[in-house]
């Protein structure tokens, strides 16, 4: 018994030492200390033996238990360190590897030009007015003097939502000129920037969805002088002093006189070039005194108040402020393009 003791004392202190981990050091001990264990076996045994030998016996079984569970603890706290090491092996974080760089968006050229010309109008006294993408037909064309039956109602040319054509994508940012008179005290002076639709087939000119700027000025004595001489400060301010315009007549529903302006071809400054399709000058928005009948519609007295209104297309600004050929350019999200900017 006495040998068995020993064999199982100089076993199992072999195999603690060499178990790879905790689990397998667990299993080691219930394989020795547990019910069924090994050493249990023996003192089962310690029935047989004689009323002499069986207090040494039993102190020597005592003390190979209690050896066999220091070195069992011994084992446990040497595993954890060296698990502990390894994790932190494992975890470490090197502060010296260079970081992942962030990638900064930054402004794409509509929205530049678009700010540019906020901070010259805001300068002047103007309003910057948000509204609806989906307009009613009644402030799109009705309430600006454009009955039914005008061409620009037809379905061919608008984004209608009902068959009655009621509800629609507004075809134009002057539907804010209603909204504003609406809500705003007079006098009036105000921008509305935003998105614009028509039945338009993509090309290097034309989206069936671009940006309008809209503006109005609705005062006591105001003059189409006034209209001039404020798109002219606009223009300079944009395109260096000495730029020069030029005032076409035109036909709006809603303005009367109504006009075209141009701006004198950058590229050429006048003379004729492929940018300006040789014709000097490049069509940049479309104004007028605002008809008296859309002021009578929204209960303006056109005897106390006139006004003015002008749309500018803003695709066609930043493609002239950053020399852009191609419309296209401006909606595809090319990174390699907006990049540039
Ligand atoms: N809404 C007109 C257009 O889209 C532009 C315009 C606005 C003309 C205001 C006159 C006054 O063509």
């Amino acid at each position: 018994m006495k040998e068995q003791l020993a064999k199982i004392k100089e076993e199992a202190l072999a195999s603690f030492s060499s178990a790879a981990d905790a689990a397998r050091l667990n299993d080691l001990r219930v394989k020795y200390l547990g019910k069924k264990g090994e050493l249990t076996a023996v003192l089962k045994q310690m029935g047989k033996l004689s009323a002499e030998e069986r207090p040494v016996m039993g102190q020597l079984a005592n003390d190979v238990r209690a050896a066999l569970e220091t070195a069992l603890e011994d084992c446990s706290k040497k595993l954890e360190a060296a698990a502990l090491e390894r994790r932190l092996k494992e975890e470490t974080l090197d502060v010296t590897i260079p970081g992942k760089a962030v990638s900064i968006g930054r402004q794409h050229p509509m929205n530049i030009a678009l700010d540019e010309l906020k901070t010259i109008f805001i300068g002047m006294g103007f309003t910057v007015l948000e509204g609806p993408e989906v307009e009613l037909a009644s402030y799109n064309f009705d309430r600006l003097n454009a009955e039914e039956g005008h061409p620009s109602r037809d379905w061919s040319d608008t984004f209608y939502f009902d068959e009655d054509s009621r509800v629609m994508l507004r075809s134009q940012t002057s539907p804010m000129q209603i909204r504003a008179m609406e809500t705003m005290e007079l006098p009036i002076r105000i921008i509305a920037p935003g998105r614009v639709y028509r039945k338009d087939e993509v090309d290097a000119t034309h989206s069936p969805m671009f940006h309008q700027v809209e503006g109005m000025v609705i005062d006591k004595g105001v003059t189409m002088a006034d209209l001039k001489g404020t798109l002219n400060t606009v223009v300079e301010d944009l395109y260096g002093a000495g730029t020069r315009t030029r005032f076409r007549p035109h036909h709006f529903p809603f303005t009367e006189p109504s006009c075209e302006m141009d701006v004198q071809c950058h590229k050429c400054g006048g003379a004729g070039c492929p940018t300006c399709k040789g014709e000097g000058w490049i069509e940049l928005l479309g104004a007028g005194m605002i008809h008296p009948r859309v002021l009578e519609m929204s209960g303006i007295d056109p005897e106390v108040y006139t006004g003015w209104a002008f749309g500018i297309g803003l695709e066609r600004m930043a493609l002239r402020r950053f020399k852009i050929a191609d419309m296209r350019l401006i909606f595809e999200n090319d990174m390699r393009f907006l990049e540039q900017f």
